[in-house]
């Protein structure tokens, strides 16, 4: 269990002019902010580049935070060009400052460890072992500031994040905007996964409830409006948006989405401009800046 912050617990209002928070605190997002018809659909392949792009985005807001990635080594070592992790901590400017990345795999904590290696500038933590009992450890050491600004991507292979774990992210602030979630929810092939299952204990954290097996009774579109609803309801997050990912270069099926969960008035706007023009060359700083509406302070 994650320990319960009682020390300096203020209702998010009564935060407004604390300058030591990265942003004013939420008013909720209500309405939800609407999306334009998505312009160029991700595929699978630029994931890693549509995360790299967000979190471009997100420090020149932040001009800090801390990145955590729960399910972080390379699938494909051979394409560091789709590791989210080094994209990540390549980005330029260096505005991240705490990167806490996991996996269980051997091979996967082999290349992490070298990644954290060729960034001896960087503080990088890398966790070996289940993400759903390391990430308790690392929340209760209060390492993570309160007002850090902290995103933490979710990427698992289909079941292997707890809901117990997302749940835990989603409670660790008690005065400031909620961690940013992004989470990975496997759509085309889910049936599939769940019919090859001989034990169902799985789905069940993965759920968290044993009410699991409704989710397969419904068709996909009502499955992702459950989650969604879910970390909007459950989470109390003021924006839950599903980024759908395909296939493959203009369209197909949609493999998942990518479940972006955010507190931030502006975060689901950067979101959306990471999603369509993730694949375009990255905006020059200062046209960004222009493009965003932010004043010269806030200049990295
Ligand atoms: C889909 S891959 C992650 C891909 C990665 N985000 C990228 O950009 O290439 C999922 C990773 O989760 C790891 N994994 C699976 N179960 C895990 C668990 N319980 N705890 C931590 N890592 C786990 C796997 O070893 C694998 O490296």
């Amino acid at each position: 269990m994650v320990r319960r912050r009682t020390k300096n617990k203020r209702s998010n209002t009564q935060n407004q002019d604390d300058d030591s928070t990265l942003f004013q605190l939420p008013s909720r997002i209500v309405p939800e902010p609407r999306i334009k018809s998505l312009q160029f659909p991700i595929w699978t392949e630029k994931k890693a580049q549509l995360i790299e792009r967000y979190l471009y985005y997100f420090v020149l807001v932040t001009k800090h935070g801390t990145y955590i990635d729960g399910f972080a080594g390379p699938q494909q070592p051979d394409k560091p060009e789709m590791w989210a992790a080094k994209l990540v901590i390549d980005n330029e400017p260096k505005r991240l400052n705490h990167f806490y990345l996991f996996d269980s795999d051997r091979t996967a904590l082999f290349h992490l460890k070298k990644l954290k290696e060729a960034h001896p500038d960087r503080d990088i933590v890398v966790y070996g072992g289940d993400f759903n009992e390391k990430i308790v450890r690392l929340l209760n050491s209060e390492r993570i500031k309160q007002t850090e600004a902290t995103f933490c991507l979710l990427d698992q292979r289909t079941f292997e994040c707890h809901w117990s774990s997302v749940k835990a992210l989603a409670g660790y602030k008690s005065s400031s905007f909620k961690i940013e979630l992004f989470y990975f929810l496997p759509n085309f092939w889910l049936e599939r996964a769940v019919s090859g299952l001989r034990h169902f204990d799985m789905p069940q954290k993965w759920w968290g409830k044993t009410d699991w097996p409704r989710l397969f009774e419904m068709n996909r579109n009502e499955r992702k409006d459950t989650f969604v609803q879910r970390f909007k309801n459950e989470l109390g997050y003021a924006s839950v948006k599903p980024w759908p990912i395909y296939e493959k270069q203009g369209g197909g099926r949609i493999m998942y989405y990518m479940i972006h969960a955010t507190d931030h008035p502006e975060a689901p706007k950067l979101m959306e401009r990471a999603y369509n023009k993730a694949v375009q060359p990255k905006e020059p700083l200062n046209q960004l800046q222009f493009e965003l509406g932010l004043n010269k302070s806030s200049q990295p």
